[in-house]
């Protein structure tokens, strides 16, 4: 939610423009309703920003180029306070003679009241956002204190909220400072020259070498250097770490886009996630764990916190873990479990799930898990995220860069992180499924294999979503480990293709969703495996005729060479076989290809559908 880009460097070469344009570009997926820049040239400050996609402000730099310079700042926006406009898109300008440019990702809560202060001190705003108050704020410190990373640390002290603030100023030149609170902010490390970004996707493309700042930070960078304090102004460490993929990893490697890409790269989010986590023998090690296996062993309950997609995995992990390590689990959306009352105390585990480890829904109902004493797990795709650093421990997802808006390889990577903590404490705790645990994860490493021949078959379910182009609503059925994935299948086709679609366990629809089926309503029913216990299979059948006799369009995802379904298909879309609980990794994936092409199909963009922003970093 927002992009945030900062550099220096050396010389005057109009390089800061290209680099800070090309981290936009890589952190476009972030947020795409406006974007600008601010360069520190010899003419003071200079500043275009546009609405609309990054493309508008290439144009609009094509048509008035900006002066060199090797300070710059850039941010591409989804919009909180304030219309998607021309004037409210960043940077703002704050200070004596507009001296000062800030860019901001976050929201600052108490905003209005600052906002009052300023403007009886005579300041006038051109937006409506909270963000240009914080440009105001920080630009009138400056001219108090001439020093913009003491001007950022007395700004910092007024602001309530969540927030990453970049700021240059036309006096320090070479100068870029940045303060994060509950918002991302990583530091590139260069030779002579130094980055910062909302990810370290902003800089991949220059260096490999980052710094993870901690909370309520200050970082001052020079093309020579960085100093980073906290906000009570005593000097501060980040944390070094190496950024493990590289630029190609975050580019579209020949396919038509992310999304394309990262459904094929599925197979190795699956394995790398394996990766590792084994020994000879095929016990599970997770050292990484930073959490004795005495506490682990006296978990009596799990709650995992999690929005959309995430929360999903989180319902597949709930069904395995509850089989496997016999333990309690609830599964709680971030956004509830942070202002409920929930029942949990130092024996629950709370586990977070979130690719970016930047949702801020998801962090709040982590840091409300801390206070109550929970052990907290943080299964995260983004090293250096701000909800692992908060957690008691992190298992990490590898599913490499994810940039489509629409997550899919994390999902599968995430399933894969939570059934390995489950066989994790199946094997701590002992008892009938721990020695289960072994074969599992055996059958899990064929998984990867298994969805890249699904992936070679999708040739009949693209086509069924060409000719369903003009199709209203879908509905998805499913039951037990399906039922999380008829509602990610609704999900994806909400968010990608605008179209009506539910989610429902199938043993829900004579509740009454069943009044929804009228003629030629299509339905996609997620059947799972003959050998599924409680005779579950032929339930799902049963559930499959009665939508049929009342004229459903039913779209039939059954595992090869189960034909009992066929005589009530209208369409049967194969899957490989596998493990009842381990389906969702191989179920979803038609679904996925269905969204993806049926979004192609109605010509809208795949990667940044409307409204949306891939890091909900406001709550
Ligand atoms: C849907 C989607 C979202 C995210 C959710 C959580 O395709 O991507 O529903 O899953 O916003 O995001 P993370 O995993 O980053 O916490």
């Amino acid at each position: 939610m927002c992009g945030i880009v900062g550099y220096v460097g050396p010389t005057l070469d109009g390089k800061a423009l290209d680099v800070v344009m090309e981290g936009l570009a890589r952190l476009e997926y972030r947020g795409y309703d406006s974007a600008g820049v601010a360069l520190v040239t010899d003419e003071g400050i200079e500043t275009e920003k546009r609405a609309g996609k990054l493309e508008n402000l290439r144009v609009a730099l094509d048509l008035r180029p900006l002066d060199d310079s090797r300070t710059a700042i850039g941010h591409t926006r989804w919009a909180t306070h304030g219309g998607p406009t021309d004037g409210n898109a960043h940077p703002h300008r704050g200070g004596e003679n507009d001296k000062l440019a800030l860019i901001h990702n976050g929201i600052i809560e108490n905003f209005h009241s600052l906002k009052r202060e300023l403007l009886a001190q005579g300041w006038t705003f051109l937006s409506e956002t909270d963000t240009e108050v914080a440009a105001k704020l920080v630009g009138r410190e400056f001219d108090r204190t001439g020093d913009l990373t003491q001007a950022m640390l007395a700004a910092v002290q007024r602001l309530e909220g969540a927030f990453t603030l970049l700021a240059v100023h036309a006096d320090q030149p070479g100068v870029v400072v940045g303060a994060r609170r509950n918002s991302p902010l990583v530091v590139g490390l260069g030779e002579g020259e130094n980055f910062l970004g909302s990810d370290v996707a902003a800089f991949i493309g220059y260096t490999r070498h980052a710094l993870e700042l901690g909370q309520d930070q200050i970082v001052t960078i020079t093309p020579d250097g960085y100093d980073v304090i906290g906000f009570d102004g005593a000097p501060a460490e980040g944390t070094h770490y190496e950024v493990t993929w590289d630029a190609a990893a975050a580019e579209k490697g020949g396919y038509a886009t992310f999304m394309e890409k990262e459904i094929n790269e599925q197979p190795h989010a699956v394995a790398d996630t394996l990766l590792g986590r084994t020994d000879e023998s095929g016990r599970l090690v997770l050292d990484e764990l930073r959490i004795s296996e005495e506490q682990m062993r006296a978990v009596d309950k799990i709650v995992v916190v999690a929005c959309g997609t995430a929360a999903y995995a989180g319902m597949v992990a709930k069904y395995a873990i509850e089989h496997w390590a016999r333990i309690p689990v609830e599964v709680a959306l971030a956004h509830e479990f942070r202002y409920a009352d929930p029942v949990v105390d130092e024996r629950t585990l709370v586990v977070s799930i979130s690719q970016s480890g930047e949702t801020m829904d998801t962090l709040m109902a982590v840091k409300h898990a801390n206070d109550l004493g929970a052990l907290t797990i943080s299964v995260c795709n983004t090293h250096g995220s701000t909800i692992p650093r908060e957690s008691d421990a992190v298992l990490y997802t590898h599913a490499g860069p994810e940039i489509a808006v629409a997550s899919t390889k994390a999902f599968l990577a995430q399933i894969t992180a939570c059934y390995i903590l489950g066989l994790y404490l199946a094997q701590l705790r002992g008892g009938t499924y721990a020695d289960d645990a072994a074969s599992v994860m055996h059958e899990l490493q064929d998984i990867p294999a298994k969805i890249s021949d699904l992936l070679g078959r999708m040739d009949r379910v693209k086509e069924i979503a060409r000719f369903m182009a003009d199709t209203r609503s879908v509905l998805f059925l499913g039951r037990n480990v399906g039922f999380p994935v008829a509602m990610e299948g609704a999900l994806k086709l909400k968010e990608l293709a605008y179209i009506h679609a539910e989610g429902f366990a199938a043993g829900e629809l004579k509740h009454g969703p069943i009044a929804l089926i009228d003629a030629g309503q299509p339905v996609f029913i997620i059947v799972p495996s003959p050998d599924t216990p409680h005779e579950l299979h032929k339930k799902v059948v049963s559930n499959i005729q009665e939508i049929r006799a009342r004229g459903a369009r039913t779209l039939v995802i059954a595992v090869d060479g189960d034909e009992d379904v066929v005589p009530f298909a209208d369409e049967v879309i194969r899957v490989p076989k596998c493990s009842p609980l381990l389906q969702p990794l191989l179920t979803v994936v038609p679904l996925q290809v269905f969204a993806l092409q049926l979004s192609t199909a109605k010509g809208l963009d795949v990667d940044q559908p409307r409204n949306l922003a891939k890091s909900v970093t406001v709550e």
